[in-house]
Formats: structure tokens, C-alpha cells, sequence
């Protein structure tokens, strides 16, 4: 800001100006007595439980990054240092954060702040993913980064993985069921449909939809 224009600020009259609410533009709308009821049983639920802030320690102290107001329900985690939340996360109970490889350093499960992730959310992960902020996963999907050869000479488990990363970008939306597979990359603001596949990367702010997943439409 210039110099002068802050000067100019400090030279307004205030007495002159309208009280703040008065004008119906500016005011703050009113809460109807629904919304507020909503409101008070949202702050209620987020109040960590004991067991939810001693799963969050005890997770911590594995080497879990969990980000400031983010709550863990009941959930699977067997490698605690390769899982990165941020903060403001609302996650459901049954989420599996499969890290399906030897002790390997992390975190290779990073997800971003203010993400939304459903009941019995899967992530098999080999290699890495990584969800941007605001993103929301609703129930039952499943993303997994790698797939067994698929050689006829050969056992399918005795066959090295082929991994890709996945990536989601910020505020994407993945309808419940869905599965992203191996180099998924989501761009920001795109939409999967429920009980989509994904198999290819999706341009930013289009709804695709279907297995495979094909584009519906851009978003408006
Ligand atoms: C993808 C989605 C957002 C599109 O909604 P929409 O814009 O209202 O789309 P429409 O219902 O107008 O459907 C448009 C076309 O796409 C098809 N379609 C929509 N969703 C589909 C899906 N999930 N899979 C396959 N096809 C789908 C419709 O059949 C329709 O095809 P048609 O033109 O041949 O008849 C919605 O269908 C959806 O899947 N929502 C996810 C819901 C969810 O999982 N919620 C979890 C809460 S977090």
C-alpha cells in the first residue's frame, strides 16, 4: 500500500461514516434457529475425545505428522512415519493407510489441509500420493499406485510391482466407491463420479465419470 493512501486513511472522519450492520449489503445475514442448532452440534462433534487425542499422541510418537485440529477415529495405520495430514482434516472411521512395502522412508501418504476423507477410505500405496488442500474423498474409495506383472511366465505374486505416483490436486472431488489407479494425476477442481475408475490423468475442473472414467462435462 502507498504511503499517501494510508495517510488518506488516517484523515477519514469516522463520525461520518455509517455504523457498521446498517447498510443491508455489508450486514451480516442472520442465522436461522436450524442453522444455528447445526452449528452448536458441529463445534459438540469436534471436541477431541480422550481416546482421539491419545490415538493422535500415540500416532505422533510413531512418526505420523497430524496437522493442528485434525481428529483420528478408529483406523489402520501400520506405518505411522509415512502418513503427512494437515490440518483441519475430517476423517470417518475404517480409513486404511496401507503403506504395502518394506520399512522405506516417508512420508509417502501426504495429504493437505481441510480434506474431507469418507468411511472405509483405502490408500495401497507403494510409491507415493499426494491430496491437495480441500479435497473431498467420499466413502469407500480405493487408490492404489502399483500393479503386479502380469508375465504368464511367472507367478503374479513372484513379479515385481509396477508402481505410478497419484496425485490430486486441490478442491477435487472423488465420489464414494471410486478407484484411482497408478499415474492418476487429478488436476485442481475436477469431479469423479461415484463408482468411477480412473485410469488416466484428469484436466483440471472437468466432472468425469464411469469405468473407465470418461469427461461429462467442464464444470461452470
Ligand atoms: C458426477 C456427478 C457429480 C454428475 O452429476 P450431474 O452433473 O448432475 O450429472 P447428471 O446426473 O446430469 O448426468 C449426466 C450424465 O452422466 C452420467 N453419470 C452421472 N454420474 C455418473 C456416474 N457416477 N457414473 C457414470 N455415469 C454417470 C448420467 O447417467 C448422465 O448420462 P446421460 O447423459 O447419458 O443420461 C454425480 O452423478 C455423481 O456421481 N456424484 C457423486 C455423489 C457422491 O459420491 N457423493 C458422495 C458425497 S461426499
Amino acid at each position: 500500500m502507498e504511503p499517501s493512501q494510508l495517510s488518506r486513511d488516517s484523515d477519514r472522519d469516522i463520525s461520518q461514516e455509517e455504523p457498521l450492520g446498517a447498510n443491508p449489503d455489508t450486514a451480516k445475514p442472520r442465522l436461522s434457529y436450524s442453522e444455528l442448532v447445526q452449528r452448536i452440534y458441529r463445534r459438540i462433534a469436534s471436541i477431541p475425545a480422550p481416546r482421539h487425542v491419545a490415538r493422535k499422541t500415540f500416532l505422533r510418537c510413531l512418526g505420523a505428522h497430524i496437522g493442528r485440529g485434525t481428529i483420528i477415529p478408529p483406523c489402520c495405520m501400520p506405518w505411522p512415519h509415512q502418513v503427512w495430514l494437515g490440518k483441519d482434516c475430517r476423517l470417518e472411521p475404517g480409513i486404511y493407510f496401507k503403506f504395502d512395502w518394506y520399512w522405506k522412508t516417508g512420508p509417502n501418504i501426504v495429504i493437505g489441509d481441510r480434506v474431507f476423507i469418507g468411511r472405509n477410505v483405502e490408500f495401497n500405496i507403494q510409491g507415493r500420493i499426494e491430496i491437495g488442500n480441500d479435497c473431498l474423498i467420499a466413502s469407500g474409495c480405493v487408490f492404489v499406485d502399483h500393479d503386479h506383472g502380469v508375465r504368464l511366465a511367472e507367478r503374479i505374486s513372484d513379479q515385481p510391482s509396477q508402481i505410478g505416483q497419484i496425485i490430486l490436486g486441490k478442491d477435487v472431488w472423488i465420489g464414494a466407491n471410486s478407484v484411482i489407479l497408478k499415474n492418476a494425476r487429478i488436476d485442481d477442481g475436477a469431479i469423479i463420479g461415484a463408482g468411477s475408475v480412473v485410469t488416466k490423468p484428469i484436466p483440471a475442473k472437468e466432472i468425469w465419470a464411469g469405468n473407465p472414467a470418461r469427461k461429462l462435462r467442464d464444470r461452470e
